[in-house]
């Protein structure tokens, strides 16, 4: 198996580590050097190709390294379902779905193989968006998951009412990850998980979900204007709460109509 190994000066550990979580990394290890200089270990998969093609602008040197298999396993031990409201929690596959938090409502629990893909449902940007998913879902929309890494968004929505949803990513990874995760969460029939890019996707959407880095987000923009419907709704998250004015400005004519907070992230819903 390759590790993914990227050296760091101190004062960027955080931005390297976003960076690393925005192209799909499920945990990071930070290890001190003798000598004090730091490295983050992680894996994207044993895809070399892909990984080197998703890495082709990180700001940071970074090498693989062949590591034990059991060894990046041991993350495995310590994930723990994420609770986003008193009825829907996000747990791993390998833990079993807990029991309602408040008796008498009906809980909503999302099981998630992450495989070599992002989302986990513990990072503060898939929590917002998810939240935001469902205040703006109503029954019968079709939704579009851009980024959708694990498929933890597209089956939410789904599991709050989506008749049809269309997930796209481009780490092959996805692919196979979000199928399986839309299996076993009794929705596979409702979702359609491709490497498209979105610039090939036709038609539009009730609600479209985009949580990737800002950057992307920018790149992106004149499609996610193209795709979504008349009244449809756009969520993005993967920016910054302090600074993402100028993602906003790439997304105009489209208005705020809702923003949620948590751990200096932000995520965003905008209409026309
Ligand atoms: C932060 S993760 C979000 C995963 C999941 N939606 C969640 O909320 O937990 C961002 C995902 O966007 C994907 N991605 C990055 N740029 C993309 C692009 N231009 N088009 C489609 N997917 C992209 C990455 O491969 C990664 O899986």
């Amino acid at each position: 198996m390759n590790a993914l190994v990227v050296s760091v000066g101190e004062p960027d550990i955080e931005l390297a580590s976003d960076a690393l979580w925005a192209i799909g990394v499920v945990a990071v290890e930070e290890r001190v050097l003798v000598g004090g200089a730091i490295e983050l270990w992680t894996s994207l998969g044993d895809d070399t190709e892909s990984v080197t093609e998703a890495l082709a602008d990180f700001g940071w040197p970074w090498r693989f390294e062949t590591i034990d298999e059991t060894v990046s396993e041991t993350w495995r031990l310590h994930a723990a379902p994420v609770w986003l409201a008193d009825d829907l929690v996000v747990h791993p596959q390998w833990v079993a779905a807990p029991a309602t938090a408040r008796p008498g409502t009906d809980l909503i629990a999302i099981a998630i193989e992450p495989g070599a893909t992002f989302g986990l449902g513990d990072h503060p940007t898939t929590m917002l968006s998810m939240l935001a998913l469902r205040s703006v879902m109503s029954a019968d929309a079709t939704v579009l998951d851009v980024g959708t890494g694990s498929g933890v968004l597209a089956i939410a929505a789904c599991r709050f009412g989506a008749r049809r949803v269309d997930a796209i990513d481009i780490s092959p990874a996805s692919v196979p990850t979000t199928r399986h995760n839309a299996e076993i969460n009794g929705v596979a029939d409702r979702i359609s998980v491709s490497t498209t890019q979105l610039a090939d996707v036709d038609g539009i959407f009730d609600v479209v979900v985009a949580n990737i880095l800002a950057p992307a987000l920018i790149e992106l923009s004149n499609d996610l204007l193209r795709v979504l419907a008349p009244r449809g709704r756009l969520i993005i998250s993967g920016i910054l709460a302090a600074n993402h004015q100028h993602v906003l400005d790439a997304l105009v004519p489209l208005l705020v109509v809702a923003r949620g907070e948590r751990d200096g992230w932000t995520a965003i819903t905008l209409q026309r």
